[in-house]
């Protein structure tokens, strides 16, 4: 089956505004970079669609993994708003592979996390230096 014979579900389709659907993701390696993700989310890494590798994120929106060989990937910021007892195993899937998480998206203040807008969020870098956010309150924006 085609890709444009696969139709979408009558629940996916928006009834009003605009919904990000999904982003490519530059990765030196899309494997890694997706499976990195996948894991410290607790997510799954669905079925590669041509040139790219997705990791749904369970609400409409799937980051597609997409390798760039040609030059060196320019660091791009995610963030992910996630419910608390999410951020807890988050921040363990992190003390248990090594990777180090920054109260701060500079990353100054290493194995801390901060409490913005009344949540708890943190910073750590994919594989491919991407600053990945967790973040259990969204920003509250003027
Ligand atoms: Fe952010």
């Amino acid at each position: 089956m085609s890709y444009a014979q696969q139709y979408p579900r009558e629940s996916e389709l928006p009834t009003t505004g605009v919904a990000l659907n999904h982003t490519a993701v530059y990765a030196s390696d899309r494997y890694l970079s997706a499976e990195f993700l996948a894991v410290i989310l607790g997510l799954t890494v669905g079925a590669p669609f041509g040139p790219f590798l997705p990791v749904d994120l369970g609400n409409g929106v799937t980051l597609d993994y997409c390798e760039k060989r040609d030059g060196p990937i320019q660091s791009q910021h995610y963030a992910f708003l996630v419910p608390d007892e999410q951020f807890d195993a988050v921040i363990a899937r992190l003390e248990a592979v090594g990777i180090t998480y920054y109260a701060d998206p500079g990353h100054a203040d290493p194995g801390r996390i901060n409490d913005l807008f009344g949540g708890r969020g943190a910073y750590f870098d994919d594989p491919d230096g991407h600053n990945m956010e967790v973040m259990t309150r969204p920003y509250a924006r003027p």
